[in-house]
């Protein structure tokens, strides 16, 4: 039978607990999630392509179902590239919605094949971005809880902080 694949692509500058759940919640529908890192050439990222495939791969203790990659150009391209079709998207709130249904609309304009599946962030996960958890770290702060270990952990020595 084949195997329905998904691509959940972002910045992921770092993952967090919210990102987690969707991702886990996505391998509840596909049988395989891609996540993938985006070179985003408009935000100026704290951790590299490559730390942040690194810190997704230990968070997601390198289940078998779970594929990190990374990607450059458009996300429609690319997900004809690895023959998915569906890619996920996590919502937090009606000001994620905008951004959201434009990216999604574009994508479906550049590819009918393609299609976005929209999750709810999860209820403890609604006040988490990766923006607000590296203020929080930046500034000394406690951001257990809100990412994985290994991500509270580096984002201590990126800041220096004991
Ligand atoms: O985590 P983010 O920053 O919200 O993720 C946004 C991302 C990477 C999914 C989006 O910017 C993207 O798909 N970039 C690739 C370029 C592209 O295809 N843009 C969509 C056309 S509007």
């Amino acid at each position: 039978m084949k195997q329905q694949i998904a691509v959940y692509p972002g910045s992921f500058d770092p993952i967090t607990n919210g990102h987690l759940d969707i991702l886990m919640r996505g391998l509840e529908l596909f049988d395989k999630v891609i996540c993938s890192v985006a070179y985003n050439i408009e935000k100026k990222a704290l951790f590299s392509v490559e730390e942040r495939m690194d810190l997704i791969k230990k968070s997601v203790n390198n289940s078998d179902h779970v594929l990190v990659d990374s990607f450059e150009g458009l996300l429609v391209d690319y997900v004809k590239k690895v023959n998915a079709r569906f890619v996920i998207r996590g919502l937090r709130a009606m000001s994620d919605f905008e951004y959201e249904f434009q990216m999604a609309s574009m994508n479906r304009n550049l590819n009918k094949d393609m299609d976005t599946i929209f999750m709810m962030t999860g209820k403890d996960f609604f006040f988490i971005s990766s923006r607000t958890i590296k203020e929080v770290a930046a500034f000394g702060g406690c951001v257990k809880g809100f990412v994985p270990e290994v991500v509270e952990k580096r984002l201590r020595e990126k800041f220096s902080i004991k």
